[in-house]
């Protein structure tokens, strides 16, 4: 099979579907492996890497005349750098990479058009079998490290205890909302650098998680019992239920130095966490790194891809933070898309795929159609014969 890596055109994307260690595996399962020159450039991979790996360099137009194109951005992930690339597809052509269709119906359709068969990795369903193939968990984990450093280095203060000659520092105080994979790794790293660290979700079931890291779980007086869906992703609340968690989280997030948000809701906007009342309540010098920023943010002071600065405080919302270590998130994510790939392959891809729950999960178009069940329904369209009808909270609408 001819499989191609492709250049991320979407701007500020640095990382690359598949780093050379990995070209060589599937160079050595005697697969054609192209890669668009520079493709790897911004990960710290030369073409020269690639080539030693046993890769071919090629021209754009190239690799899409490829069995099967692998990248980071497809779709609606790719925004409007991917409009010159959808002339290039065909029905001849398969995709894989990360797509957001859940967040993005409109370019699916367009994409649809084409006749391409487009795989989503956002869409891998979270069950034990899928797990190496979760780009969301690779990339996240990393997400929630990065948050703490820049936080870190954004707060006037350091986050450790610290006894010297000259007095004692007591630790700052960190509060993590949201302890889903990017708000896990939060906690870990913000322990590891001694700062003292407070976590909250609406998902109950994440107390022992927070607590097996060290950390102390916020109880906050809500009804919570249904704010699971099966997948084991948090369901959209009510107005209500927002307004009396904005209310009881106020008081704590007044006494902490640094806020890290990664709260998110599959397929819908990020749910508002922290108003401007509450920031105007915390102390100047305090910081807030909104994970969610590409999702709209869970603070509505958030300006997506800024810093902002209010009434002393800094508001950070950065949308990409796996792309600003490249060369570790490439790593994990081509070991994601490799295993994605060779799952793909015993199931008969590239040709008819069996009935198997990974690859029905994560096909977003086929033959001129959206085939996705959530993304015909997100979109509007009538379910197709023989469907089963969508269900909420398989798959999330982050790209990153
Ligand atoms: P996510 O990125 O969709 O959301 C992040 C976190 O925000 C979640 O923990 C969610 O409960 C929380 N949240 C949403 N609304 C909130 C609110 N109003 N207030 C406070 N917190 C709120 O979630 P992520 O990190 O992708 O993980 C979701 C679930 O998937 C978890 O149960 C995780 O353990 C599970 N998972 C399973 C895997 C597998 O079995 N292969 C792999 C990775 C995750």
């Amino acid at each position: 099979m001819k499989v191609a890596v492709i250049k991320e055109l979407f701007p500020g994307e640095h990382r690359v579907a598949l780093v050379p260690a990995v070209v060589s595996t599937l160079v050595k399962a005697n697969h054609d492996v192209l890669i668009e020159s520079n493709a790897g450039i911004a990960a710290g991979f030369s073409d020269a890497d690639y080539e030693q790996a046993g890769g071919t360099i090629v021209h754009r137009d190239e690799a899409f005349e490829a069995d099967c194109v692998l990248t980071v951005r497809t779709c609606g992930a790719a925004g409007e750098t991917w409009e010159s690339d959808r002339k290039r597809m065909s029905s001849k052509s398969a995709i894989i990479g990360m797509a957001d269709p859940l967040g993005s119906c409109q370019a699916c359709l367009e994409d649809a058009k084409t006749g391409a068969t487009i795989y989503a990795l956002e869409l891998v369903p979270r069950i034990t079998r899928a797990q190496s193939m979760d780009v969301l968990s690779s990339q996240a984990n990393i997400a929630g490290y990065e948050a703490v450093l820049l936080g870190a280095t954004a707060l006037k203060k350091i986050l450790p205890m610290m006894t010297t000659a000259a007095g004692t520092i007591r630790p700052a105080k960190a509060l993590i909302l949201g302890a889903g994979v990017a708000g896990l790794q939060a906690i870990a790293t913000a322990k590891r650098l001694g700062a003292q660290v407070l976590a909250y979700d609406v998902r109950p079931a994440v107390k022992e998680q927070v607590e097996s890291l060290g950390a102390k779980f916020v109880e906050l007086d809500l009804e919570t019992e249904s704010s699971e869906t099966k997948g084991g992703y948090a369901k959209a609340m009510t107005d209500e239920f927002y307004k009396k968690q904005q209310e009881l989280l106020g008081k704590v997030i007044a006494e902490c130095d640094l806020v890290i948000t990664t709260a998110l809701i599959p397929g819908k906007p990020a749910p508002i966490l922290i108003t401007k009342a509450m920031v105007e309540g915390m102390q100047p010098g305090s910081v807030i790194v909104d994970l969610a920023a590409e999702r709209g943010g869970n603070c509505e002071m958030t300006t997506p891809g800024e810093t902002t600065c209010f009434n002393g405080i800094t508001i950070l919302g950065p949308t990409n933070l796996p792309a600003e270590v490249a060369t570790h998130t490439s790593q994990l994510y081509s070991k994601n898309i490799v295993t994605f790939l060779n799952h793909l392959v015993s199931c008969g891809f590239p040709q008819e795929t069996s009935d198997d729950e990974i690859c029905r999960e994560t096909l977003v178009t086929q033959n001129g159609e959206v085939v996705h069940a959530r993304v015909r329904d997100l979109a509007g369209m009538p379910q197709l014969p023989c469907e089963s009808p969508p269900q909420e909270g398989t798959g999330n609408a982050s790209s990153s």
